[in-house]
C-alpha cells in the first residue's frame, strides 16, 4: 500500500515509517517540522536503504492538505501529527485545539474527497481519564483532565462520527500507553524540544549529563514502592502495532476499531531508574519531589483485545527499552543536529 504518514519525522512516526517500508509498503512522510528535525530524514533513508518521499505541509491548512492528498494516490493514512505536551496544553489550550483538531478535520475532508478510506489514528491512554480502574480496557468511558487529553477524546469522536457518515471508512483508534526506547541502531530516537516532560527522555538526558537530576514526582502513592507505575512499551513494538492495525482494518468490515497498545505490565519510577542505571553503567542523581498535579498512581493496559484481533503483542523488556534509549542518547547527547 501507499501510505501517508503524518508526523512521520517524529518519534513514533519515524520508527513506524521504517517498519512500513520493511513490510513492503510505500510510505510518504508529511511533516511541518515544528516539533521534529529535518536531520532525521537522511538517517531514516540510511536505515530504510532507499529514498523516502517527504512533503512539508501544515495540515491545519485545508487547501494544502487537500492538494497533498489529491495528488498522492494514497491507500491509507497513519495520523501521528499533533501537539502532545500536557503542561503546554494547559497554558495554550487554543493552540492545541486548533492544531490537533484542525489537522484531523483537514485530513478527513481531503480523504473523503479523494477516496482514501483507511486511517490509523494515534490516540492515547490519556482518554481513560483520572479514575479508570486498572488494567484499562477499551470499553471504559472516555474523559480527560487537560486540553491535550480532550483533543484526543474529541479526535476519536470526530473519527467515529465520520465513520457513521461514510460507511466505507475504516478507522483504527490506537490508544498508546507509554512509548519509550529507540531503534536498535541508536541513530533515531526521541528528541523532545525543551525540558522533557516525560520520565524516560528526562532520565536519558540526566544519564548523559545534560540535566543534573531526576525528580521523582511522589513516593507516597499506593503502589509497592510508593512511586507511580506506568505501562512502558518499546517504540518498535508500538510501530509493529500500527502495521498490524493497518492490515487488520483492510480485512474487517468497515467501521471503527479501538485497540490498546501496551504490555499489560506496570513498572514504577524507581524500577525504571534501576534498569536505566544498569543500562548506562552508573547511578543517577535523583531527588524525591511532591506529586505532579494531575498524575495518577497507576496506569496499565489490558492488551488482550489487540492480541486476539491483531495477533500483536509487545515483547521487548524494560531492560531492552533502557538499553536502546541509552544507545540513542549516548551517541546523540544533544539529540538530532539542527
Ligand atoms: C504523560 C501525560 C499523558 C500523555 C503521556 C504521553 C501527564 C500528567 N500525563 O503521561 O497525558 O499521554 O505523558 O506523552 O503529563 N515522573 C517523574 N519525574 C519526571 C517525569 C515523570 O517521577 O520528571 C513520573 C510520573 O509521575 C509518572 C511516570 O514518571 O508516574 C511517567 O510519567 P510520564 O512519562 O510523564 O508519563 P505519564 O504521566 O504516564
Amino acid at each position: 500500500m501507499r501510505i501517508l504518514v503524518s508526523g512521520g519525522a517524529g518519534f513514533i512516526g519515524s520508527h513506524t515509517t521504517l517498519q512500513l517500508i520493511a513490510a513492503g509498503h510505500d510510505a510518504v512522510v508529511v511533516d511541518d517540522f515544528s516539533r521534529s528535525k529535518r536531520s532525521v530524514l537522511p538517517r531514516l533513508e540510511a536505515l530504510a536503504g532507499r529514498p523516502i518521499e517527504v512533503r512539508v505541509v501544515d495540515l491545519t491548512d485545508r487547501a494544502a492538505t487537500d492538494e497533498l492528498v489529491a495528488g498522492g494516490s494514497f491507500d491509507a493514512v497513519i495520523h501521528f501529527a499533533g501537539l502532545k505536551a500536557v503542561g503546554e496544553s494547559v497554558e495554550k489550550p487554543l493552540d492545541y485545539y486548533r492544531v490537533n483538531i484542525g489537522s484531523t478535520l483537514s485530513l478527513l475532508s481531503a480523504m473523503g474527497r479523494h477516496g482514501v478510506a483507511r486511517i490509523v489514528f494515534s490516540s492515547s491512554a490519556t482518554v481513560y481519564g483520572a479514575d479508570a480502574a486498572v488494567p484499562m480496557k477499551e470499553d471504559l468511558p472516555t474523559s480527560a483532565t487537560n486540553p491535550y487529553g480532550w483533543t484526543k477524546v474529541m479526535q476519536e469522536q470526530i473519527l467515529r462520527d465520520a465513520a457513521v457518515a461514510d460507511p466505507t471508512l475504516r478507522v483504527a483508534l490506537l490508544r498508546y500507553f507509554n512509548p519509550v526506547g529507540a531503534h536498535a541502531s541508536g541513530t533515531i530516537g526521541e528528541d523532545p524540544s525543551g525540558i522533557p516532560n516525560n520520565l524516560m527522555p528526562l532520565i536519558a538526558q540526566v544519564a548523559v549529563g545534560r540535566r543534573d537530576r531526576v525528580l521523582i514526582y511522589g513516593d507516597d502513592y499506593p503502589t509497592p514502592d510508593g512511586t507511580g507505575r506506568r505501562d512502558y512499551l518499546h517504540v518498535e513494538d508500538l510501530a509493529a502495532g500500527h502495521v498490524a492495525a493497518l492490515d487488520r482494518i483492510g480485512s474487517v468490515a468497515a467501521g471503527v476499531s479501538t485497540w490498546n497498545l501496551g504490555t499489560g505490565t506496570p513498572t514504577s519510577v524507581k524500577e525504571m531508574l534501576d534498569s536505566f542505571s544498569r543500562a548506562c553503567g552508573h547511578e543517577l542523581p535523583v531527588e524525591v519531589a511532591p506529586r505532579r498535579p494531575g498524575d495518577i498512581a497507576e496506569s496499565y493496559a489490558d492488551p488482550s483485545l489487540a492480541e486476539a484481533e491483531l495477533g500483536w503483542r509487545a515483547t521487548r523488556t524494560i531492560d531492552q527499552m533502557c538499553a536502546d534509549t541509552w544507545r540513542w542518547q549516548s551517541s546523540n547527547p544533544d539529540g538530532y543536529p539542527d
